[in-house]
């Protein structure tokens, strides 16, 4: 909102014990991010927008995340979870600095957008004091219920406070309020406990709002949008809602999915022009997919650069730190990780490629290994342009091969071999004539032969 500053606080202090997992909560994944990665995503950003995160004690891993992510933002510590409006309140000294506007989001409700946040916030700056954002529930069950007069919000019961008629309502909740800076404070520090689970609830706002004189306002939005996070299911819906997002947007900019649904996106992959990706692709984090670049079925890519036209797969694992340049081409059963492969090199099938830079345009042959790892160290492969590794090669690294040199099938190579000099490493061949002929007279004389 230009001309206005604004404070976001996302509590994210939740112990998500129904999740049953020693993370909290607000870093479990969804497409490839942190839940909350996509909070903080859709937060005000830029000039005069400042952020406070409030974390449960011990939650350290939450305040790197969001240092990561933010590195403006503010961690504050709530030592007891004592309710919503507490929680707010741990950010106190970063409220009390008086930004026009107060956001407060959950960190355990990634689908919210960018431009939900601006439209809450829109009602500020004619003149009301909050604004809530609320959505009709399929099941309102659990969440607060939105009491409404006219165009005024009045109140927001919770679930075990509710009448019977007001747990009727279905219109909820979403956790996610705007407030007017000049009064935010005084709002929230006049929240009581006096509820049936003598917690202090951020909802009861509203009602103080009113007692002050002041608006209150509701902002709808969809369900989907404010799916709040409590369980395995629901991260895992979440995950669904996101995907089918991830999935349209990328075929919207013009990406070619035969099986759109089968694909699985990450909320940061990049895509330039005429990109196909055929069905049962995965996408981790941090992939970019340049011009004309092909992910055929079955391959699995993470933290990977993909060059323009290059071709991958099927069943290729691209690992992280993979950079493929224009036009190389990755088959099937291949392993790339940590590994710079230039324009135009091929490795075509059943190979490993780790910890290595690959020249332009060198041929890698089935079934070549780079031995990069002792069982102590990992250690660097470095093959030259245009070099060509004969099938069935073990790199054994660290270890250079010159641009244009070639390496005899099967061999072993433990040392550097010169710009176009051609290595063989293994035993000479023994021909021995006739030798099948008495081989199978052997074991056939006391015996048939078995099978057909
Ligand atoms: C809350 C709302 C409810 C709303 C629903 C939407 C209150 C009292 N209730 O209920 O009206 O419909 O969200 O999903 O606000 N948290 C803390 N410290 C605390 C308590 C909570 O940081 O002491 C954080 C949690 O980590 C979570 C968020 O606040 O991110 C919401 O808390 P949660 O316990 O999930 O509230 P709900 O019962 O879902
Ligand atoms: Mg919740």
């Amino acid at each position: 909102m230009p001309g206005r500053t604004s404070l976001t606080v996302v509590l994210a202090a939740g112990e998500g014990t129904r999740m049953r997992s020693s993370m909290p909560k607000v870093l479990h994944p969804v497409a490839g991010q942190s839940l909350l990665a996509h909070v903080l995503g859709a937060a005000p950003k830029g000039a005069g927008a400042a952020l406070a995160v409030v974390i449960g004690p011990g939650h350290e891993p939450v305040a790197d995340e969001t240092k990561r992510l933010r590195p403006d933002a503010v961690a504050f510590i709530q030592h007891e979870r004592l309710g919503t409006a507490h929680a707010v309140l741990a950010a106190r000294d970063a409220i009390a600095r008086g930004a026009d506007d107060l956001l407060v989001a959950f960190g355990d409700t990634p689908l919210i957008s960018a431009a939900t946040f601006e439209r809450l916030r829109a009602p500020l700056k004619d003149g009301a004091a909050l604004a809530v954002l609320g959505f009709r529930a399929a099941d309102p069950t659990g969440y607060g219920r939105l009491l409404v007069e006219g165009d005024q919000l009045v109140a927001i019961r919770e679930q075990a406070d509710a009448s019977a008629e007001e747990r009727a309502i279905k219109l909820s909740n979403a956790g996610v309020m705007a407030f007017d800076g000049r009064t935010a404070l005084e709002v929230i520090e006049k929240i009581g406990n006096a509820n049936s689970k003598g917690e202090y609830y951020l909802s009861d706002a509203v009602a103080i709002v009113r007692q002050l004189g002041l608006k209150a306002v509701v902002i709808e939005t969809s369900e989907d949008e404010v799916r709040g996070i409590n369980t395995k299911a629901q991260l895992a819906e979440a995950e669904q809602v996101m995907q089918t997002r991830l999935r349209k947007a990328a075929l919207d900019a013009g990406v070619t999915m035969i099986a759109p649904e089968t694909v699985y996106l990450a909320a940061d992959t990049t895509f330039g022009s005429d990109v196909t990706i055929e069905p049962f692709v995965v996408i981790g984090r941090g992939v970019s997919i340049a011009d004309g670049a092909v992910i055929h079925s079955f391959s699995h890519v993470v933290q990977a650069s993909i060059g323009k036209k290059a071709s991958v797969g099927p069943y290729a694992r691209l690992r992280p730190g993979t950079s493929l340049g224009a036009g190389a081409r990755i088959g099937n059963f291949v392993e790339i990780k940590a590994a710079t492969l230039e324009a135009g090199v091929k490795v075509n099938h059943l190979s490993y490629v780790g910890d290595a830079h690959v020249g332009a345009n060198a041929n890698i042959g089935a079934g070549t290994i780079t031995c990069n790892y002792d069982g102590f160290d990992k250690h660097r492969t470095d093959i030259g342009s245009g070099a060509f590794v004969g099938s069935n090669s073990s790199l054994v690294a660290p270890v250079k091969i010159g641009s244009g040199a070639y390496i005899g099938s099967g061999s072993v190579i433990t040392r550097d071999v010169p710009d176009d000099a051609l290595a063989v490493e293994r035993s000479e061949q023994a021909n021995r004539e006739g030798g099948a002929k008495r081989y199978r007279e052997m074991k056939t004389r006391d015996r048939k032969p078995k099978g057909g």
